[in-house]
């Protein structure tokens, strides 16, 4: 844990441009840098950073954020991990918060669970060298034609084929028999202690960080006893099911690439990195879970799974990826000739081979799913109603509706059903999702609802545009010359309170809530708050519209040789907007009046019409009002 004054103080330190210098050449541009994108490929340069606004912007692939954004997101850190790259790039010194005697301990356990770890990572990799590890260990990749750089990078190994040899080693060396078991490299049994990994050729298991956090052995004999692969157990450090192999690896071709191959098994991803593939990692044969998809996303939304052609497997995977689905990942898959895993086929092949292959032959995960269970059908009307029910299922969670009307499209043509039938179904299903989870707590489903239905607001566009004068210029005044001059950013949320005018928009109405109650009457600096702030959408937020080339067509006009910036014109402009907005609103709240009075129109004794119409005709006043301020002709 970082203490925030120290977090303040990174913040308040790291100077955009050189943070970005040690990534991107950056050439001077007016009072901007620009250079080429580090985070897509491009020729001509795109990517801009203003050190006055403390931002970087790619116009290109859309990317940008604050310093410690861009050290996230170049290097590929957590939060934390970035914090603490910037820490030492300014040489301040973190001071970490006071931890409990208990959370210690946790940190002291961990800690030595991962010195532990890499020791024996490295032992098992020096064994490589010499005498049997080099006979059998090293004999065994080499047999299936690893190259020693692959079996560099992924740090494999060997573990002998004595009871005991790694763990007395250990010992011998200091290292602490708790960690050696808590890890699960030692056995404790009541014979004493051995090693778990014995005779087995090792392929240590990294964290996205790179640190090893455990091990999968596979064995070299043949009988069908032994278990083929032996992982280590859970742990303080070692998760399976948030954890794939090969992230660690992979992780900046899956940036650069901006997809991810998803495999089954360890010599999977060796092979497709030999091939020259490294954007690539494998689930270690269990199912997908929330935890695994989610990092894939911190780096990619686009996977594409490659089975073995073993159509029971398939089947039984099916289930799994409408998570992905839920998550808002595109998925494709690609099926592998009969008999083949993505470790033959690529080492079969050549890497091209390997690279037309899956260009030709992945296809979308709603396409294949539908294909495979059609075949099972085989017309029978029952089993076709099943299908459609499943298929609607994986649609319906697709949070995106464009890509949802796509998928409709397509499975409406191969599933010979009419597309409104389709989006009958799908509709119908959505709100009873969107019901049910309501009791549902778990943050998962919220993020699911919540993404599931990616919202435009009436007044979006207005109270966008009283965002923007607040976060550039809520510190200006207004009215200078007459009594009583005010700040643009109070005389904003002073003007939608005196009307009592609320965004329906949540991120903007936070907006408006976090600027009055935590900023409005405080020195700090507007730009900084919202542009570093916990919120990651209120960051977003901020970075657009810092980062939002002017439009000439908006003020800049040229007097008397003299250009006017906005400003200048702030007055008027804001006063402007303002009216705009209120118009805006006046006029939905007709819309609503007009339609409860057609309801009630035949109620002629109705107080509540007679309520209405008078209402409606003082808010015609209003909006005629407004109308004239903002310089609209408007017919009543
Ligand atoms: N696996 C496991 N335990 C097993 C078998 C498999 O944990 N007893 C996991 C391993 O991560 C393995 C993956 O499932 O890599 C896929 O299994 P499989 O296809 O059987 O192994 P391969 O990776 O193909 O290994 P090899 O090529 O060495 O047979
Ligand atoms: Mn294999």
């Amino acid at each position: 844990m970082i203490d925030n004054i120290t977090v303040q103080k990174i913040f308040e330190s790291a100077e955009i441009r050189e943070v970005v210098s040690d990534f991107v050449t950056l050439k001077k541009r007016g009072v901007n840098y620009i250079g080429l994108c580090p985070f897509h490929n491009e020729k001509t340069p795109s990517f801009i950073v203003s050190p006055s606004k403390g931002i970087y912007k790619c116009f290109g692939c859309g990317k940008g954020g604050n310093a410690v954004n861009f050290v996230m997101e170049v290097e590929q850190l957590s939060y934390v991990e970035a914090l603490k790259y910037l820490a030492k790039k300014y040489n301040i010194e973190i001071e970490e918060k006071e931890l409990s005697e208990e959370e210690k301990q946790r940190q002291d356990d961990r800690e030595s669970m991962l010195i532990v770890s890499k020791m024996a990572s490295d032992y098992f990799e020096s064994n490589l060298l010499k005498n049997e590890g080099l006979a059998i260990g090293l004999s065994y990749f080499k047999e299936r034609s690893f190259q020693n750089d692959v079996i560099k990078t992924f740090n494999l190994g060997y573990c002998l084929d004595k009871w005991d040899d790694f763990t007395n080693n250990a010992l011998k060396e200091g290292y602490k028999q708790k960690y050696l078991v808590d890890t699960g490299l030692t056995i404790e049994s009541e014979k004493g202690l051995f090693d778990r990994f014995k005779g087995r050729v090792i392929f240590p298991i990294h964290s996205v960080a790179g640190k090893i956090i455990g091990f999968g052995g596979r064995t070299l004999r043949k009988d069908k006893n032994t278990a083929k692969y032996l992982n280590s157990p859970e742990s303080l450090i070692y998760h399976k099911s948030k954890i794939l192999y090969g992230i660690y690896q992979a992780k900046r071709q899956l940036v650069n690439k901006d997809k991810c191959y998803l495999v089954e098994g360890y010599t999977d991803v060796l092979s497709f990195h030999q091939s020259g593939i490294e954007n690539v990692v494998a689930s270690s044969g269990t199912s997908l879970t929330v935890e695994q998809i989610r990092l894939i996303k911190r780096f990619t939304n686009n996977i594409t799974i490659i089975y073995d052609g073993d159509a029971a497997g398939i089947k039984a995977s099916l289930r799994g990826i409408d998570l992905i689905l839920e998550q808002g990942l595109n998925i494709k898959v690609l099926l592998l000739p009969d008999g083949e895993d993505p470790d033959s086929f690529a080492k079969n092949h050549s890497s091209s081979e390997l690279l037309n292959y899956i260009n030709a032959n992945e296809v979308d995960f709603i396409v294949f799913k539908t294909k495979i269970l059609l075949e099972d059908t085989k017309g029978d009307p029952i089993l076709k109603a099943r299908l459609i029910t499943s298929i609607i299922n994986s649609i319906a969670k697709i949070p995106d509706s464009i890509l949802r009307s796509v998928y409709i499209k397509e499975c409406s043509s191969l599933l010979k059903v009419k597309e409104s039938v389709l989006y009958n179904e799908i509709g119908k299903l959505k709100t009873t999702i969107d019901s049910s989870s309501a009791d549902l707590n778990t943050s998962v489903n919220e993020e699911i609802v919540s993404s599931a239905i990616p919202k435009t607001y009436e007044c979006d566009l207005e109270e966008k545009e009283l965002i923007r004068y607040i976060l550039l210029y809520g510190d200006i005044e207004l009215f200078k010359s007459s009594d009583s001059p005010m700040k643009v950013g109070k005389f904003i949320i002073d003007e939608m309170n005196n009307d009592n005018l609320k965004s329906e928009n949540p991120l903007y109405a936070l907006f408006f809530e976090k600027y009055s109650l935590d900023i409005m009457n405080t020195e700090n600096d507007i730009k900084s708050y919202f542009r570093d702030n916990e919120d990651s959408n209120l960051r977003n937020l901020t970075v657009d519209i810092l980062s939002e080339k002017y439009e000439i067509s908006k003020v800049w006009t040229l007097n008397d040789n003299h250009i006017e910036t906005e400003e200048h014109k702030l007055n008027d402009l804001v006063l402007k907007t303002i009216n705009e907005y209120k118009y805006k609103k006046v006029e939905l709240l007709l819309k609503q009046f007009n339609n409860r009075i057609k309801e009630l129109s035949n109620e002629s004794n109705s107080e509540e019409l007679r309520d209405l119409l008078i209402k409606k005709i003082s808010l015609q006043k209003v909006k005629s009002q407004l109308a004239q301020f903002i310089g609209h002709r408007t017919i009543i």
